[in-house]
């Protein structure tokens, strides 16, 4: 499919994704699988869908993104199909630009075998499986760009060891829209973090790293507050340097996603107390940070977030940073994670109607 094409979008001129996760049919094995990718590869070429296909121990994690018609008619016929079972929606919505432009319908092995991209958990959850695309994007990008400037772990190791002169520009294809701006925030920490933990990195370079992504994510235009933001939160930043900037670039994101946010660093209590002031009933979140992060950072977040649920009974306490992914999707993330639990079966959803709403709006609703 030609470059043009893939960018082109549905008549109202917006693309739509889903992903979900089922248990394939017992008797199904590894090339099965890559036969379905294969057969869906084609007929999504026909009609402007891409994504991508995981597979492994017997989970399916998918993501189907394109015209809103496409993809909502072809789920309703993978929902109704055999090979696979307990089909659960982890997310659905518009999106701004494709994810897996390159991909007609890419087959991963996520088994846990050497190359695969991400294990996929016995029974993925919304985070984790928001992991494994994340590590299948990574992927994408980086085919689709050998030299790695545009994916998350070339950009990481060029903040942590280029000179100064020659820092590449952030993708223009992150700077729009906020949730792509989050994920490679994320994936850059991730990707620093654990190199930071396998000792590939230093801590030196993890801090020069975090401070450049700050700067770079600056100089690309920091959002101001919004006129007619959507809701409010208060950000509560560590004082550790890196952490700091890591709260700092989740605050931008927070506003660029229409929040106002009050950005407030960790102090002695009293301090904080008066920080606080005026600041409504709107929701506290504690940055716990993701570079950097110990046992220390972590119980020092708990023991505040305690103090504050006290102090302040009806606010919401939220811990962002490490587990929290990008706070872009907060606070449907977040709430997920404080449930802890797996995904909750949804109701069966109405594919077919909602493709034949996407495709025309009125004769649908003339009906
Ligand atoms: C795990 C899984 C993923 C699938 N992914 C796609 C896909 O991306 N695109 C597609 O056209 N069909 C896909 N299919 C096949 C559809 O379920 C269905 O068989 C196909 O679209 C033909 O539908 P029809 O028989 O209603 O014409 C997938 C099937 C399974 C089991």
């Amino acid at each position: 499919m030609r470059k043009d094409e893939l960018q082109r979008t549905d008549a109202e001129g917006r693309l739509f994704r889903i992903a979900y996760a089922s248990r394939t049919r017992d008797d199904l094995r590894l090339p099965d699988l890559q036969a379905i990718a294969e057969q869906a590869a084609a007929r999504n070429r026909q009609s402007r869908i891409t994504g991508v296909l995981l597979f492994g121990q017997g989970q399916v994690l998918q993501w189907l993104e394109g015209p809103a018609a496409a993809v909502c008619a072809v789920m309703g016929a993978i929902q109704r199909d055999p090979r696979h079972q307990g089909v659960s929606v982890l997310s659905a919505g518009w999106i701004d630009a494709r994810r897996f432009p390159d991909w007609s319908m890419q087959f991963l092995d996520a088994g846990e075998r050497a190359g695969s991209v991400v294990p996929l958990a016995v029974s993925p959850d919304k985070g984790s499986a928001a992991r494994v695309f994340d590590g299948a994007a990574v992927r994408h990008w980086a085919d689709r760009d050998p030299d790695g400037i545009c994916t998350a772990q070339g950009l990481a190791a060029h903040l942590a060891r280029s000179p100064e002169e020659s820092l590449p520009p952030i993708p223009e294809r992150f700077l729009g829209c906020p949730r792509a701006r989050a994920g490679l925030v994320d994936e850059v920490c991730r990707t620093l973090g654990q190199g930071w933990m396998d000792s590939r990195y230093s801590g030196f370079e993890v801090t020069l790293a975090t401070v450049r992504l700050n700067r770079l994510m600056l100089l690309a235009g920091r959002p101001a507050d919004p006129r007619e933001a959507r809701a409010s939160a208060v950000v509560l930043a560590p004082d550790r340097c890196s952490e700091l900037t890591g709260a700092l670039m989740k605050t931008d994101l927070l506003r660029s996603a229409g929040y106002s946010v009050r950005l407030i660093a960790w102090a002695r209590v009293t301090s904080l107390r008066s920080s606080l002031r005026g600041t409504g009933n709107c929701p506290i979140i504690i940055y716990g940070g993701r570079v950097g992060i110990d046992s220390r950072d972590a119980k020092r977040a708990a023991a505040m977030a305690d103090w504050l649920r006290a102090d302040y009974p009806g606010r919401t306490i939220l811990i962002g940073g490490r587990s929290a992914g990008p706070l872009s999707e907060w606070p449907d993330r977040l709430a997920f994670h404080s449930q802890g639990g797996h995904p909750v079966a949804g109701k069966p959803i109405d594919w077919p109607a909602l493709s034949a709403l996407a495709a025309d709006p009125v004769a649908a609703l003339a009906r």
